[in-house]
């Protein structure tokens, strides 16, 4: 017996050295962990149980055969968040790159239907050279497994990937499809086609960094919605993520304890500038309202213009779409609304409820926004909004214009309760331009244009520029003061708590894509 368990301690072992203690070194030195390190971090200390750890590759070319790993350069397992049961994949890099064999990918399979089982979320802590080279297609049969899996558990259990190196070729679609990406700066990259490839084909010289590194994806195409500043930093943020969502579909997050006392907040009295075209950062309505430091944004660095994150509010986890002011004066364009749009979904497919800010002057106009689609992405962001069936709340704080009004959540697409401060302004456009149109004949014909023009455009604005219009036909259900959103939105989304709404019987819509 002491023999066999001997047997077994020095596989164990084995399979704990990876790739050899030289290739962890040169892991180590390029400043990143380990796959077993990283499993580490992530989980409840002594919560993670392995499975596959024996599992060797078949593959017999190239010489394959008198090399084998155990583990086939993935560790699979599953263990706790904060108690909670997640399943993880992690990447080792010092085992041929961390690339992708069949048996590697029957391993992240393996996993990934006893999540969808077991309805607990997925993390993929990705670092990896691609497909195996030596396998050909089956490593690439692998892959598309993993596709398939990714998508049948899209809206089941929620799915996470940080990605911890290199990330390239097909591979970066298994990421794409799930639900949040994280990259760390300096040391992970994602492309389909390397900077080689690039060079050849297009003559563009780029580096690995500027072609698919964390910032270019935080800022330039939004593929990933964090870059971290290390692996570390990755980390803390799946965990924190994980924080506000339930374990799968099912369920609704988890709420935290939270004592109501005064929950009125004077600040945001004072927070609207005096004139109604300068700027000011809705992050500071959001933090106001939130409970203390419970705001986490996402995307972060891509479509500025419009603002999305979680936050609590007493306790209860909250998906929350606002437009930005500070930046582009909030409008609404391409990018905006199909980051607000996949947002929307994301939280609509795991019951956690929508609080809208809304001071959006409209569309962005012009032919780059026209060419580049923004009819159909704007469709993306109504679409959204109105197949959300969790709760949804609006608080228009300024401006809520044209078609934008229509978008960000209005009553009319099934927000269930819409406020407005005192300062709101609801209409079809702004005044000035409203002014130009419907008086132009008296404003061209008059002795002082401009006077004529200012003179309607005052008009136009003191019977539009207010809440109380919409509030006539009952499409705001309240003007508040603003000091009073927050006391206003606890009790709202607690009284919506048990809100059921029942759609058509459908396959599923075509979300305009
Ligand atoms: C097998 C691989 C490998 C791969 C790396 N290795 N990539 N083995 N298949 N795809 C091995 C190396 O041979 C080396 O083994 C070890 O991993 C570390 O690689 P290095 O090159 O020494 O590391 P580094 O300099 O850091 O470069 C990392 C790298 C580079 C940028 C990832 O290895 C690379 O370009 N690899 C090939 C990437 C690629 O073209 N993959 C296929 C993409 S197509 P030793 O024994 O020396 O430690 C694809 C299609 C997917 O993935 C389609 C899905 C639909």
């Amino acid at each position: 017996m002491k023999n066999k368990i001997d047997v077994l301690q020095d596989k164990i072992k084995k399979a704990n050295e990876g790739g050899g203690a030289a290739r962890i070194q040169s892991q180590h030195k390029k400043g990143k962990l380990t796959a077993r390190e990283r499993i580490h971090f992530l989980l409840d200390e002594n919560s993670f149980e392995e499975i596959g750890m024996m599992v060797t590759h078949r593959s017999v070319d190239f010489g394959m055969e008198r090399e084998k790993y155990l583990g086939d350069g993935v560790v699979t397992g599953y263990g706790n968040i904060n108690g909670r049961l997640v399943y993880v994949f992690s990447q080792d890099f010092t085992v041929f790159g961390g690339s992708l064999s069949e048996t590697h990918a029957e391993k992240i399979c393996k996993i990934m239907d006893m999540a969808m089982k077991n309805g607990a979320p997925l993390i993929g802590l990705n670092d990896s050279g691609g497909a195996r080279i030596q396998e050909g297609v089956v490593s690439l049969g692998g892959y598309a497994d993993i596709f398939y899996r990714n998508v049948q558990a899209s809206g089941v259990i929620p799915q996470l990937s940080a990605i911890m190196g290199p990330c390239a070729g097909g591979a970066v679609y298994s990421p794409a499809i799930t639900d949040f990406i994280l990259m760390v700066e300096n040391t992970s990259y994602m492309f389909v086609t390397g900077p080689n490839v690039v060079k050849t084909v297009t003559h563009e010289e780029v580096s690995s960094e500027e072609l698919g590194g964390a910032s270019t994806h935080a800022t330039k195409s939004g593929v990933t919605h964090f870059a971290c500043s290390n692996e570390l930093d990755a980390i803390n943020h799946v965990k924190r993520l994980l924080s506000y969502m339930p374990q799968n579909c099912e369920e609704i997050p988890l709420q935290l304890p939270y004592t109501l006392t005064d929950e009125s907040r004077l600040s945001l009295n004072g927070i609207m500038p005096e004139n109604s075209n300068q700027p000011y950062d809705v992050r500071s309505i959001i933090s106001e309202v939130a409970d203390t430091d419970s705001f986490l944004e996402v995307h972060k660095d891509y479509a500025e213009n419009i603002v999305v994150g979680f936050i609590r509010l007493a306790g209860r986890s909250i998906g929350i779409v606002a437009n930005q002011p500070a930046y582009l004066a909030g409008v609404l364009d391409n990018h905006a609304s199909t980051k607000a749009a996949r947002f929307v979904r994301f939280c609509d497919c795991f019951n956690i409820p929508l609080l809208v800010f809304e001071d959006v002057p409209g569309f962005l106009p012009g032919t780059d926004q026209e060419w580049n689609g923004i009819i159909t992405n704007g469709a993306k962001l109504l679409y959204a909004f109105s197949e959300a069936t969790v709760p949804r709340i609006t608080v228009i704080t300024r401006k809520a214009y044209g078609g934008a009004y229509d978008v960000m959540n209005s009553k009319h697409i099934g927000a269930d309760l819409n406020y407005a401060w005192p300062t709101a302004e609801i209409a079809v456009m702004g005044a000035k331009g409203a002014a130009e149109i419907i008086f132009k004949k008296e404003i061209t014909s008059a002795e002082h244009p401009e006077e004529k023009w200012l003179e309607k455009e005052k008009l136009y604005s003191d019977i539009f520029a207010n809440p109380y219009r919409a509030a006539e036909r009952g499409f705001v259900d309240e003007v508040i003061e603003p000091a009073q959103t927050r006391s206003k939105l606890i009790k709202a989304f607690k009284m919506l708590e048990n809100k059921v709404v029942n759609r058509p019987r459908k396959k599923h819509g075509n979300i305009p894509l």
